[in-house]
């Protein structure tokens, strides 16, 4: 299975995505996460993301290209992986395709999961993240078991600082701009798939199951 999940931030992709992940015991890459244990860490490629992540630009393509490359190389890559927020413009599509062909290997769909706005603003502003290991929560949606405590390592929970108003303005106009192009770049490959992504996430992940399915992929 080699799927990217494409979305607006907030739509749940990597809510989805990990649930896909471990249904079907797949890798799943987050460009996201990885950057964002680059920061913690303070590395030298945490502190040059760290400046564009909190404006919510895009780091550079050079610098996500080169880490999914290392990833896609794993030896735990070879038999499928699931992209959660990569690609996202259309050189990292096409750096993407290269890698790919280099290895005789092909997409076998993109999923681009929509939600409303109204919904994005509110699932974001309730996100909470595990400081320690990224796991996701919600303060109405996906409540940990002990508030501000993440249920599956203890680490505390804490609000991104890319999900403040403004900065979330930011990364939706971004998107559009940048990332929106891949809807049909996808879609002309034949390679799109639409998921609605409203509702809980049980829900969402029963029509992507069914999405899935439907594609000959479970
Ligand atoms: P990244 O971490 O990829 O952020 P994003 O794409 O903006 O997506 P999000 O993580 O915000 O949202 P999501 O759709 O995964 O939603 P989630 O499942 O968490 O990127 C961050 C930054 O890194 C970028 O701005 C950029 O600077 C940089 N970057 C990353 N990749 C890059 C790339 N390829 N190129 C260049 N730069 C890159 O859900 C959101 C909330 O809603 C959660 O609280 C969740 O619990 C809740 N929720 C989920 N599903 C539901 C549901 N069905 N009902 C109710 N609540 C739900």
């Amino acid at each position: 299975m080699r799927l990217v999940f494409l979305g607006a931030p907030g739509v749940g992709k990597g809510t989805q995505a990990e649930l896909v992940a471990s249904k079907f015991h797949q890798p799943r890459i987050s460009t996201g996460d990885i950057l964002r244990e680059a920061v913690r860490n303070k590395t030298a490629l945490g502190l040059e993301a760290k400046a564009c992540m909190d404006q919510g630009k895009l780091v550079s393509d050079a610098v996500v290209v080169g880490i999914v490359k290392e990833k896609l190389a794993e030896p735990v890559c070879a038999a499928g992986f699931l992209l959660d927020g990569f690609p996202r413009t259309v050189p990292q599509a096409e750096e993407l395709s290269k890698m790919l062909d280099s290895k005789g290997q092909r997409l076998d769909r993109v999923i681009n999961v929509l939600v409303s706005r109204e919904d994005i603003v509110r699932r974001l502003s309730g996100r909470r993240s595990c400081a320690k290991c990224q796991a996701v929560f919600h303060v109405d949606f996906a409540r940990p078991q002990r508030e501000g405590v993440c249920d599956r390592c203890g680490g505390e929970l804490i609000q991104r600082s890319d999900d403040r108003r403004e900065t979330v303005e930011a990364r939706l106009v971004v998107y559009e701009n940048q990332t929106a192009p891949l809807i049909d770049y996808y879609r002309r490959k034949g390679l799109l798939s639409e998921l609605d992504g409203s509702g809980s996430v049980e829900v969402v992940h029963k029509r992507m199951v069914e999405l899935l399915a439907a594609q000959g992929l479970s």
